[in-house]
């Protein structure tokens, strides 16, 4: 059994017509850290919220650990829930010390065994110098960490985290993604975090749940998630990608589209004639004008520092979407050239 299962949660607010949170089943297993991934009002907070128990799911079970903390005849309160909570702001107090606003969470344990787990979760998140400074006196990221080292200090079986990077700036979101994974890693926390950040999901977690109007998408790893997205949505929401809708050659395995045949990376079982294919820019490597499968107009490109994006258009086309391809950035490619380039067929996935 796992050590977090969610079967059929579903909320509906009070007056609204369409639940927030539409029977979601989720098994996570201990010391996993997951992230909840989704565009604005999908029902990542909601189904977060629900989990630490601060809101009450209209029908489904939540079980922590051994405990059932609801179900339709039991609803456990935030507190009896061995759960540790980051907002989005920290929520630090400001008239407290660091150490004392980590030992705000343990006012049942002895004064003596507070102080002394206060000093070791701040060691842990490399804050063992700050605990007399007031919040206002450290720095963004280590607000932040402090928040984690408080959600850590009574040793919650999960922690939970809402937008835990987005009050940070580029820089520090980057070392703060590597930071919290270390703790949470050293700490041996199941953790729960809610993005609407690709980047941070793919950055922290072991598994991705892609969540969109209430209902999950999809359940993988990164990887497996960014070379094998399930349908159009979760293609698109995980990075760039081309889709293209073409028919099944009598081999199964190409696909015939508008740039032409799209060898896929295992043949299908049956023909159709409607399939969809996601095509990942990367997957697309420019070669010697003339020496790939396919050739288009280079119509726009754009440098992104790492590489450059460029937008090839069809000739036979013209009027659809141009496709996107990223191309080494010591290529120098003019707009209006054509390009050549072949297709990684492990780049390629059929999509719902
Ligand atoms: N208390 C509430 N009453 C009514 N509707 C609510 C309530 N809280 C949230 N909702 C609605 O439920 C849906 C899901 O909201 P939720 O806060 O879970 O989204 P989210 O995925 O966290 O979005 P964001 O990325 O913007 O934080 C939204 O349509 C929202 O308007
Ligand atoms: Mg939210």
């Amino acid at each position: 059994m796992s050590f977090i299962q969610l079967e059929q949660v579903t909320k509906l607010f009070s007056g609204t017509q369409k639940p927030a949170v539409d029977a979601i089943n989720l098994n996570i297993e201990r010391g996993e850290i997951i992230t909840l991934l989704g565009p604005s009002g999908c029902g990542k907070t909601t189904t977060l919220r629900m989990l630490a128990g601060f809101e009450q799911p209209s029908t489904g079970k939540i079980t922590i650990g051994e405990q059932v903390v609801y179900d339709n005849s039991n609803a456990i309160p935030p507190e009896k829930r061995g759960i540790g909570m980051v907002f989005q702001d920290y929520a630090l107090f400001p008239h407290l010390t660091i150490e004392k606003n980590v030992m705000f969470g343990l006012n049942k344990w002895k004064s003596k065994d507070r102080k002394a787990r206060a000093r070791e979760v701040l060691e842990l998140v490399g804050l063992g110098d700050f605990a007399q400074r007031f919040p206002s006196e450290i720095s963004g990221g280590q607000q932040q960490r402090v928040a984690l080292a408080r959600a850590l200090a009574p040793r919650p079986h999960v922690v939970l985290m809402d937008e835990p990077f987005s009050n940070l700036d580029a820089g520090l979101r980057e070392k703060m993604r590597y930071d919290v994974t270390n703790i949470l890693r050293k700490a041996n926390t199941t953790a729960i975090i809610v993005t609407h950040d690709q980047k941070d999901a793919f950055a922290v977690s072991d598994r991705v749940v892609v969540m969109k109007d209430g209902v999950i998408q999809q359940v993988a790893s990164p990887r497996e998630m960014y070379r094998c997205p399930k349908n159009c949505f979760v293609a698109q929401f995980v990075g760039k990608t081309n889709l293209l809708t073409g028919e099944l050659d009598k081999d199964l395995k190409h696909v015939r589209t508008s740039i032409g045949k799209v060898c896929l990376p295992v043949a299908l079982n049956e023909i159709s004639d409607n399939i969809k294919v996601s095509i990942r820019p990367e997957g697309c490597q420019i070669v010697a004008a003339g020496a790939g499968n396919y050739s288009g107009h280079v119509e726009r490109v754009t440098y992104s520092g790492e590489y450059q994006e460029l937008y090839v258009n069809f000739q036979q086309n013209k009027t659809s979407e141009p496709m996107v391809i990223y191309a080494p950035i010591e290529e120098n490619i003019e707009v209006g050239s054509v390009v050549s380039f072949n297709i990684k067929t492990d780049l390629v996935c059929v999509v719902e």
